[in-house]
């Protein structure tokens, strides 16, 4: 068994109203694997990364669980320690990449910023960024080096911030929805590169994906999460081919209705629950064509059905059964 890289263990957050965002989520990753974390607009994926990262802001809070990077407790580290964890150790991609680069700065300027802070001279920083921005396949790298980030097109933008988080090698990279305000065929370019990047310097990457599609190109394993809860888990082959849990099966078969444009998906009747409300039984029992009474009745755990392959189904567990 590879060595696990992150361990997130029955995390929780909470937002002011009471909204229970993320509930007892609990996953790993090993060194250099790519797991996709995939649901439905509002599942709590976007807070789960942040969390990860301790980037919740008050009054959210992360109200209970464990983050183990590479044996420490993130939770337990203090702020100067975490900054240094974010960026040098995991790197992130958020979707907008305008919101992370400093529209006043040099992209090449922002890039080294990074290294010189990691103590490498300035010449130094410069030469292996611009090789970087030839890894992220930037034409003319040099000259880009010095434009500013409005000046390019939002795929180059892109291919930048992962230029930029690679360039400090972090053993994890967490990228949320970096393909989503991008058309396409420019969204493919980025996965093949991050496929490619990955394999060279053995990154690991927590992608957080509405689309399927990018699952299939991408992940190794995948975790469904449906409000604020993980409801499914398994590798890539076993999600595509046996998905267990109804909400997995139907947001499957809403893939081809996908909307490349924005990303969303519009097909599953009725909505997510009100998370500032507790929910006695599943979570998914409302819109779940296969519910019966102990659905409504107690919260179905996510159970290992299969070596690896974990479900939140009270059907599951008996085999077919209602238990
Ligand atoms: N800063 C915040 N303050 C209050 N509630 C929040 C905040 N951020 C997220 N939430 C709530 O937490 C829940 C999970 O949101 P989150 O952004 O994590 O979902 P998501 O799965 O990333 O959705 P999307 O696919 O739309 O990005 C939602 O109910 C959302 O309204
Ligand atoms: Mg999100």
């Amino acid at each position: 068994m590879e060595e696990k890289i992150l361990e997130v263990n029955d995390l929780s957050v909470s937002f002011s109203g009471g909204v229970q965002a993320v509930s007892d989520v609990s996953f790993d990753l090993r060194r250099g694997e790519a797991f996709a974390l995939v649901g439905e607009s509002g599942c709590g994926k976007s807070t789960t990364a942040r969390a990860i990262l301790r980037l919740i802001r008050s009054p959210g809070r992360i109200t209970g669980g464990q983050v183990r990077f590479e044996g420490r407790d993130l939770l337990e580290l203090s702020s100067k320690e975490m900054s240094q964890v974010r960026g040098r150790e995991i790197g992130m991609i958020f979707q907008n990449p305008l919101d992370s680069l400093n529209p006043v700065y040099t992209i090449g300027g922002q890039v080294t910023e990074g290294l010189v802070v990691d103590r490498m001279e300035k010449r130094e920083a410069w030469r292996l960024a611009a090789d970087m921005f030839r890894d992220v396949k930037i034409p003319d790298a040099e000259k880009r080096m010095k434009s500013y980030p409005h000046e390019i097109s939002g795929g180059m933008r892109q291919r930048v911030m992962i230029g930029m988080m690679l360039c400090r090698h972090p053993k994890l990279l967490i990228a949320d929805e970096p393909t989503t305000a991008l058309d396409v065929t420019i969204q493919a370019g980025i996965i093949e590169l991050m496929n490619d990047l990955r394999r060279k310097y053995d990154t690991a990457v927590l992608m957080i994906t509405h689309d399927f599609g990018i699952v299939a190109d991408m992940a190794d394993r995948v975790g469904v999460m449906y409000a604020g809860k993980l409801v499914e888990l398994g590798d890539v082959y076993t999600i595509f081919d046996r998905p267990l849990h109804p909400y997995t099966r139907m947001l499957m078969k809403a893939l081809p209705v996908i909307t490349k444009k924005e990303g969303r998906l519009a097909t599953i009747p009725g909505t997510v629950p009100d998370l500032s409300k507790p929910v006695k039984g599943c979570r998914f029992a409302d819109r779940c064509p296969d519910a019966c009474g102990i659905c409504r009745g107690a919260a179905p755990a996510l159970t290992e059905c299969q070596p690896g392959h974990l479900c939140a189904c009270h059907k599951e567990k008996g085999g077919g059964a209602h238990v």
